[in-house]
C-alpha cells in the first residue's frame, strides 16, 4: 500500500509495533472558521498550519464564488497556509451557481449564518451525503431572525436557498440538539442583527467561534446558564471584526485515532505533536484516560486563543466504559474510534444516547456497528445506544480482520484502518480516500507509525 496515493480500496495489515512522532493536521473546525471570518472581514488574513482537508477546501471554494480572494499554500506535510484578502462580507457578490459545500456540513451551516445577514440570494448544495443531512435545526433560528430560508428538496434537506436580510432581528434561542455548527451560524447572523442575540445550549459544544470572534475584536459573553453544563452565549449586533493572522493547532479529532491505536496496541509509543486541547474538545482524552489509557500531556506555550499540547500515548490495559449522552455530545466526532477502543477493552461498554450519529457524514451508528462486527468485534445497537463487549481484553481483542465499508465517511474509514493495525489478520477497507476530508496525510502517517 502506498500511503501517498491512497486508492479507494486499501488493505491494512496488523502492525508489529507502533512508534514515532506525528504532526497532526490543522484543526478542521478552526480552519473553516478562520477562512470564513477572514472572508467576512475587511483586510488581509494569514492562516498558518491549517487543515488542507477537502472540507476546508470546500469552504474556500464557496467563498471564492462569493468574490473573496483566497490563496492556498499546501506544504509537503499535509497542512496548508491560507491567505485571505477581502473587503468584507458587505462586498460579497451573489453567486452565479449553487455553492458546492461538498461533504461539509460545517461549510453549509456556518456559511448560511453569514449569508442570512446579507442582501443577496444564494443556494447551498453539496454531495449525496450532505443532501441527506437535516437542516431544520438551522432554518428555524435563521428564519426567526428574519432571513428567508427554504429548501429545493423534500423536507428540510439541502439544497438550501437563502435570501438574506439586513438588519436581522435578534433572538433568544435554545438549541434543541447540541450543535456547534448551528450555534456558530446564529452567532455569525447575530453580527447583522439589531440588539443582542443569545444562544442557549444544554451541553457546552466546541467554542472556537466565540474565541475567534473575540480575537477579532467582537465582544461575546459566555455564561453558565444553570448548574449542569448549560451555557448562554450573547453577542450584540453591529460589531466590526478586524483582520488578524492566526496559527491553527493540530486536530484533536485526528489525534484521537492515534490515541486509540497507541493505547490498544501491545507495543506502542506514539507522540502527537501540537494538538489543540480546547476544554470543549478534549473529552476524548478524558474518556480514554477513564478507560485506563496512558496519555501524557505536555502543554505548549500559548500561541493565540487555543491551548495546544504534545500528547504521548503508550500501550495500556483498557477497561470498559459507560459514556452518557452529554459526553457523547462533547466527543461527537470521536465516538466511532471510541467504539474501537471499547472493542479492545476488558468488559462490556455502553455508549448511551448516540442517536445524533445517524445524521453525520453517514449513519455512523449503523456503519460503525456493521464495520466493527465484520472485523470480529462484539458490537450491537440497542436503540440509540451502542453496546460493545470487549471480552477478556488483550491479546487479539477478537478482531480478526476482514472486509469493511467506510460509506465514504472519513471518520469511519480511519477507525477501520486503525482497527486493521490492531487486528489478527488483514483488513480490506473500501472507501479509504474519504480520509482526505479531514486528514489528507492519514495513510502516510499510518505507514510512518508502523515503521
Ligand atoms: C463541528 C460541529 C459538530 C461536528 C462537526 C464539526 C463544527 O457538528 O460533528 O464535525 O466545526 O462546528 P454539529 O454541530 O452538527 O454537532
Amino acid at each position: 500500500m502506498n500511503g501517498l496515493a491512497v486508492a479507494g480500496v486499501v488493505t491494512v495489515v496488523p502492525a508489529a509495533r507502533l512508534r514515532g512522532r506525528l504532526r497532526m493536521p490543522g484543526d478542521k473546525s478552526i480552519t473553516h472558521r478562520a477562512l470564513l471570518l477572514a472572508a467576512m472581514t475587511s483586510g488581509s488574513s494569514r492562516i498558518a498550519d491549517a487543515s488542507d482537508g477537502l472540507d476546508p477546501r470546500s469552504t474556500a471554494d464557496c467563498l471564492r464564488a462569493l468574490g473573496v480572494d483566497i490563496e492556498r499554500h499546501p506544504d509537503a506535510d499535509g497542512q496548508a497556509d491560507w491567505t485571505v484578502r477581502s473587503s468584507g462580507a458587505l462586498d460579497w457578490r451573489a453567486p452565479k451557481d449553487a455553492l458546492d459545500c461538498g461533504n461539509s456540513g460545517t461549510t453549509l451551516r456556518l456559511l448560511a449564518g453569514a449569508l442570512a445577514g446579507l442582501r443577496l440570494e444564494a443556494v447551498l448544495d453539496g454531495d449525496a451525503s450532505l443532501r441527506g443531512r437535516p437542516m431544520g435545526r438551522l432554518m428555524e433560528p435563521l428564519r426567526a431572525m428574519g432571513a428567508s430560508v427554504g429548501t429545493l428538496s423534500r423536507d428540510t434537506l439541502p439544497p438550501l436557498r437563502i435570501s438574506g436580510r439586513r438588519p436581522l432581528r435578534s433572538i433568544d434561542y435554545t438549541l434543541a440538539v447540541p450543535s456547534a455548527q448551528v450555534k456558530s451560524a446564529i452567532l455569525l447572523a447575530a453580527l447583522a442583527a439589531e440588539g443582542t442575540t443569545t444562544v442557549r445550549e444544554t451541553v457546552a459544544t466546541r467554542d472556537h467561534t466565540e474565541r475567534m470572534l473575540r480575537a477579532r475584536g467582537v465582544a461575546v459573553a459566555s455564561t453558565a446558564d444553570g448548574s449542569d453544563g448549560q451555557m448562554a452565549i450573547s453577542l450584540e449586533g453591529g460589531q466590526m471584526m478586524r483582520a488578524i493572522d492566526q496559527r491553527v493547532p493540530g486536530d484533536i479529532s485526528a489525534a484521537a485515532f492515534w490515541l486509540v491505536a497507541g493505547a490498544a496496541h501491545p507495543d506502542a509509543e506514539l507522540t502527537l505533536v501540537g494538538v489543540g486541547v480546547n476544554p470543549t474538545r478534549r473529552m476524548v482524552i478524558d474518556l480514554l484516560r477513564r478507560m485506563g489509557a496512558q496519555i501524557a500531556e505536555r502543554p505548549l506555550p500559548v500561541d493565540g486563543e487555543e491551548p495546544a499540547a504534545d500528547l504521548t500515548v503508550r500501550s495500556s490495559s483498557l477497561e470498559a466504559i459507560d459514556i452518557g449522552p452529554a459526553e457523547v455530545a462533547a466527543a461527537i466526532d470521536e465516538i466511532p474510534v471510541l467504539c474501537l477502543a471499547a472493542a479492545c477493552a476488558r468488559g462490556t461498554s455502553r455508549i448511551r444516547g448516540a442517536g445524533e450519529l445517524r445524521h453525520k457524514e453517514s449513519d455512523r451508528l449503523a456503519g460503525i456497528a456493521a464495520g466493527l462486527h465484520a472485523l470480529g468485534a462484539a458490537i450491537a445497537l440497542d436503540g440509540d445506544d451502542l453496546v460493545i463487549d470487549g471480552g477478556a481484553g488483550r491479546p487479539g481483542f477478537g478482531l480478526h480482520g476482514g472486509e469493511v465499508l467506510s460509506h465514504d465517511d472519513h471518520r469511519l474509514a480511519m477507525t477501520f484502518a486503525v482497527a486493521g493495525l490492531l487486528a489478527g489478520g488483514a483488513t480490506t477497507l473500501n472507501g479509504a480516500t474519504s480520509a482526505a476530508v479531514s486528514y489528507p496525510s492519514f495513510f502516510r502517517d499510518l505507514e510512518r507509525a508502523r515503521a
